[in-house]
C-alpha cells in the first residue's frame, strides 16, 4: 500500500517554505506515495484540516513567499491533550507520516508527536537561524537581503540628515540576523541579546562615528535585546541634551519575513524537502534535516530540542573594527 505523507508548515512563515512543501510533495510523488497538506499548522492537524496535495497543487509556488498550507500558533497543540487530538486525527485520515517545516516551536512540536510513536521528519526553516545543528535555515538569506535593502535605503537618508537610525530586526532571542545584516550593511554599531548592552556605550560609539567624519550612524538593534530599539530610543530621549544627536526608528518587523525567496533559500528548499521524504523511504523518523557544515544533514530531534545554537561573536568584533 502507498505510504500516505501529511506536509505542514508551522510558526512564523520564512520565504522557501513553499519551494520545501514542492519539493517534498513531488518527490513523494515520484516514489509512489499519496501526498497531503496539513493546513494551518498543529491546529488544523487538531481540526483535522488534511487535503490530498497532487504535482499540479503545487505548481507555480516556488516562487511565492510565505506557506500556501498557511501557518498558526496553536497553544491547543502545547497540551498533551490537544497532541492526542492531533494523533487521533492523523489516525484518522489513515497518514502514516509527516513532515514538519518550521523552526524552533514546530520542531518542539515534531519531536512531541515522534514521541508518541508517529513518524515525522522535520526541516529546518526559520528566519531566525536560531536551530541547533544548522548553518543555515530557510528563510535566513532572502530576511537578510531584506534588511539589508532597508539598511541601504535608510543609510542614505540617514547621510543625508546627519542622523542616527536605530533600524530593529527580528529574530527573538537571537541574533543572528542583526549581527549579520550590521555587518553585511556597514553599521556603526550593532545590539544583540547575545551581549550587554550599555546604551551610554552606543552614544560613545555614535558620537565617535561623528567626530571620524561620518556623516550618520545607523545601529543595528536585535528585537530581543534588553535594549531594544524602542527602549535605546528612551534612554537617548531622555539624555538628548547632553547627547546631541538626531535619531530615529525603524523597526523592520514582517517586512522581514515576506517576499519571493532567493535563489539561495530556494535551492536549500528544494534540497531539505527532497531529503526529507529521502530519509523518510529509509525509515529514519524522530529527525530533523538541515544544512551543516556545508551539507544535507540529520539530527535527532531529541537533540535539536536539547541543544542552542551558538552565536559566532568574533563576527561582532570584526563588525566593531569594520565601523572605523
Ligand atoms: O520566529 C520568526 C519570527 O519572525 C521572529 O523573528 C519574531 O520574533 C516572531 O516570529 C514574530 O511572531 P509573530 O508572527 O507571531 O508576530
Amino acid at each position: 500500500m502507498a505510504k500516505r505523507v501529511g506536509i505542514l508548515t508551522s510558526g512564523g512563515d520564512a520565504p522557501g517554505m513553499n519551494a520545501a512543501i514542492r519539493s517534498a510533495v513531488r518527490t513523494g510523488i515520484v516514489k509512489g506515495w499519496d501526498m497531503f497538506g496539513i493546513r494551518h499548522g498543529y491546529q488544523g492537524l487538531i481540526n483535522g484540516d488534511i487535503t490530498p496535495l497532487g504535482a499540479r497543487s503545487v505548481g507555480g509556488i516556488v516562487e511565492r513567499g510565505g506557506t500556501i498550507l498557511h501557518s498558526a500558533r496553536s497553544d491547543e497543540f502545547k497540551t498533551h491533550e490537544g497532541r492526542l487530538r492531533a494523533l487521533k486525527k492523523l489516525k484518522e485520515k489513515k497518514i502514516d507520516a509527516a513532515v514538519i517545516i518550521g523552526g524552533g516551536g514546530s520542531q518542539t512540536g515534531a519531536y512531541e508527536l515522534s514521541q508518541l510513536g508517529f513518524p515525522v521528519v522535520g526541516i529546518s526553516s526559520t528566519i531566525d537561524n536560531d536551530l541547533y545543528h544548522a548553518d543555515i535555515t530557510i528563510g535566513v538569506h532572502t530576511a537578510l537581503n531584506t534588511a539589508l535593502e532597508a539598511i541601504d535605503r535608510l543609510r542614505t537618508t540617514a547621510s543625508s540628515h546627519g542622523r542616527v537610525f536605530l533600524v530593529e530586526v527580528m529574530g527573538r532571542e537571537y541574533g543572528y540576523l542583526a549581527l549579520v545584516s550590521g555587518i553585511a550593511g556597514g553599521a556603526e554599531a550593532i545590539v544583540i541579546p547575545e551581549v550587554e548592552t550599555d546604551p551610554e556605550e552606543i552614544a560613545s560609539e555614535i558620537l565617535s562615528a561623528y567626530e571620524r567624519g561620518k556623516s550618520h550612524a545607523i545601529v543595528v538593534v536585535a528585537e530581543g535585546a534588553k535594549y531594544n530599539a524602542e527602549r535605546l530610543a528612551e534612554y537617548y530621549e531622555k539624555h538628548h541634551e547632553r547627547l546631541g544627536f538626531e535619531l530615529r526608528i525603524t523597526k523592520l518587523g514582517h517586512v522581514q519575513r515576506g517576499g519571493s525567496p532567493t535563489v539561495f533559500d530556494r535551492l536549500l528548499a528544494t534540497r531539505l524537502g527532497a531529503f526529507a521524504t529521502e530519509c523518510l523511504s529509509e525509515g529514519r523518523y524522530g529527525i530533523m534535516v538541515s544544512e551543516f557544515e556545508g551539507r544535507d544533514s540529520l539530527i535527532p530531534l531529541s537533540e535539536v530540542v536539547a541543544n542552542q545554537r551558538k552565536l559566532d561573536l568574533s563576527l561582532l568584533r570584526l563588525a566593531r573594527i569594520l565601523a572605523e
